[in-house]
């Protein structure tokens, strides 16, 4: 097992690399296999942690899984267990996706609280908010989420405080088998909750809606099994997209969906980096200084949060001061001080981060603190003229499908040692 991402940077990256499927979606969609009455075959899955933990998770309740090259096909009528212990589902925050799904099957669930990456305090109210309207009986005591189908069980009216994208997905994934009509308001909008809804129609689920913010189900038919595609990871799509313009090289990307990555292409542009797209491709050119910006993080279809970390980490070197606010997590900054161990100039008020552009980051030994801190640690390595060394790869290696092959192909020196 390596300890470290090593990243000899200071030189651009250049050629062309496909982006793997989407993460966000895969460990929505792979939970909703178990509401099936037939096998399902899913693919384009990244080959990465949290796609194995499911794939464990799913097995150890008595599911019958593979998974080999993207694939993975899943029978879930072997399913006999609704309750998992912690060290099965402790560091994935999808892992509560398991609460509707089990109780829609099983018609209770009992599973531990969520873990996930430290950007802040990660409440579960409105996925409760979203259970508890369909008439199920939810507590959290013990660290446990227990989740019972009441008698009257059945579609209902959900308005969302703000929108979550897991209490979206998990509303969606409890209304499919609650009978009658559930309408959410409030819902989130993001790609991959487009996703999950298009794999829940391909199983004969009536959805309606996902992708704007009322989404329309009419619950209680049975699903069947179906073969589905993950969409392409807007995350690793930005994340490469970033690292690309901050070494300064010229990068074509393949096996993207340009439309999800909008708000990200037009900071790029902003700031003098030159992006062009056609129908899966895009392609990512920049040279010389590059000017600073301000940035807001926003729910889709606004600047994405998952994308703030490495875009700061590149703004470091803009000509000029930016200004970072994040408005989706209250404490995703945490990797500026790892930032500053190479050189960056940040100061961070409340939730806004104030980037002061320094010629050059010198290279260090930095830890990744959350998966996209460890993005962020990769974007500011390239950046750096000499060899950094990450920890806390593992955080890496749960959201990024062979990244030190992908940088390595665009001729990255990055290797796990
Ligand atoms: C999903 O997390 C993603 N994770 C996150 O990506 C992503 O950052 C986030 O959406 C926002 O886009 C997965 O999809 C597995 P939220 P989630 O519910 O569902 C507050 C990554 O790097 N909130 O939209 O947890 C919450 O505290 C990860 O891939 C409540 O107050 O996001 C947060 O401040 C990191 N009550 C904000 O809303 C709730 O019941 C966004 O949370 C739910 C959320």
């Amino acid at each position: 097992m390596s300890d470290y991402l090593r990243i000899r940077g200071g030189r651009p990256l250049n050629g062309h690399v496909s982006v793997s499927g989407s993460k966000n979606a895969a460990v929505a969609i792979i939970p909703a296999a178990i509401l099936a009455d037939s096998p399902c075959t899913i693919e384009n899955l990244p080959d990465i942690d949290d796609v194995y933990c499911y794939r464990d998770i799913l097995s150890f309740l008595g599911a019958d899984v593979e998974f080999a090259k993207g694939v993975m096909r899943i029978d879930p009528r072997g399913i006999n267990k609704n309750e998992l212990p912690q060290e099965l589902v402790g560091r994935m925050r999808a892992s509560y996706y398991l609460v509707p799904t089990l109780m829609g099957r099983l018609g209770s669930a009992h599973v531990p609280l969520p873990g996930g990456c430290d950007i802040g305090n990660r409440p579960i109210d409105q996925t409760i908010k979203g259970l508890t309207s369909l008439g199920a009986r939810v507590d959290t005591d013990g660290g446990i989420i227990n989740a019972v189908r009441g008698d009257n069980y059945g579609g209902n009216e959900v308005f969302l405080a703000m929108p979550s994208v897991g209490a979206t997905i998990n509303t969606m994934l409890a209304a499919v088998h609650a009978p009658g009509r559930t309408v959410i308001h409030n819902a989130a909008k993001e790609p991959h909750i487009v996703d999950t809804a298009n794999f829940l129609s391909s199983m004969g689920a009536r959805v309606k809606g996902a992708g704007t913010d009322i989404i329309r189900i009419d619950g209680g038919h049975p699903l069947h099994g179906s073969n589905y595609a993950v969409i392409p990871d807007q995350i690793e799509t930005g994340t490469l997209m970033i690292a690309a313009a901050a070494s300064r090289g010229d990068v074509t990307l393949h096996g993207t969906i340009p439309t999800h990555m909008e708000s990200l292409t037009a900071k790029l542009l902003e700031m003098g980096v030159y992006v062009t797209d056609e129908d899966d491709i895009i392609r990512v050119r920049a040279s010389g200084t590059l000017r600073p910006i301000s940035l807001k993080t926003q729910v889709y279809p606004g600047f994405p949060t998952d994308l703030q970390q490495p875009l700061t980490a590149m703004l470091t070197t803009a000509w000029g001061t930016s200004y970072v606010t994040e408005t989706i997590f209250e404490s995703r900054f945490r990797y500026v001080d790892e930032l500053r161990r190479m050189g960056a100039e940040i100061k961070v008020l409340e939730s806004t981060a104030i980037v002061s552009g320094v010629e050059k980051l010198h290279p260090a030994n930095v830890t990744a603190t959350d998966l996209r801190a460890g993005a962020a640690m990769i974007v500011a390595a390239l950046m750096a003229d000499g060899v950094s060394n990450i920890g806390g790869i593992q955080y890496i290696l749960r959201g990024y499908e062979h990244i030190d092959e992908k940088l390595r192909s665009l001729g990255g020196e990055v290797e796990y040692v």
